[in-house]
């Protein structure tokens, strides 16, 4: 038998976050300019939701016709109806479940493979998904910039952000926390060019070259 061919692992910046904290912006813009893929993860949780309220599958199903159907491109935004305020409303229960989180983050490893290197938001990214990446960073922003900048979403459903980010930073598996190592920004008084400037230094200051 021949022996396996070991691949380079993809470079991986971690975006992580509380809800409408900014990241998708911060994220697609820093990966435009690095020229990586984008991965937005909460889009495959919101799809497994989908799956689940629409669809009336099971988590597990869901979870497994959502990573089936998730097709990342570079730059590409979501499906409007994964933003729609029943989605908002359940996905943080749905994410809860561990084999939902089991099956997603096999799914978000496999497609980081493919890529060369990879911007990929979510809430458990550099905690859990890809701990052993030195690119971490968390967004955050105060509740009522937060508020703001949902509310300024077209095609945004309502959203209850803190009922969310109370169920994805106290559940059991993969909570949303701050990674130890993780490089924290507030971006309530920055501009998207303001943060994406700020973890590119960050980056060139841990060896990463930019371009
Ligand atoms: O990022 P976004 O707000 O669209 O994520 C929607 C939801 O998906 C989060 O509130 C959370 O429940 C879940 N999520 C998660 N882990 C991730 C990304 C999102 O649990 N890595």
């Amino acid at each position: 038998m021949e022996n396996p061919v070991s691949q380079p692992a993809p470079v991986v910046v971690a975006i992580d976050g509380p809800a409408a904290s900014g990241k998708s912006s911060v994220a697609r813009a820093l990966a435009r300019r690095l020229g990586y893929g984008y991965v937005n993860s909460g889009a495959l949780y919101r799809s497994a939701t989908w799956f689940v309220l629409e669809g009336g599958l099971d988590a597990r199903a869901a979870a497994l016709a959502a990573a089936h159907a998730f097709q990342p491109t570079a730059g590409a935004e979501p499906d409007p109806s994964l933003f729609e305020a029943r989605i908002n409303a359940h996905v943080s229960a749905v994410s809860s479940v561990p084999e939902v989180r089991a099956l997603l983050t096999d799914r978000l490893r496999a497609v980081a493979d493919t890529l060369p290197g990879v911007v990929m938001e979510g809430r458990d990214i550099g905690s859990a998904v890809f701990p052993q990446t030195p690119y971490k960073f968390y967004i955050d922003a105060s509740l009522e910039v937060r508020a703001q900048r949902r509310g300024g979403q077209t095609g945004a459903g309502s959203d209850d952000l803190q009922a969310r980010d109370r169920t994805d930073s106290t559940r059991r598996t993969s909570p949303l926390i701050i990674a130890e190592d993780a490089h924290v920004i507030d971006s309530s008084r920055l501009t998207i060019d303001g943060v994406v400037g700020e973890v590119i230094g960050r980056l060139k200051l841990k060896g990463l070259v930019v371009e």
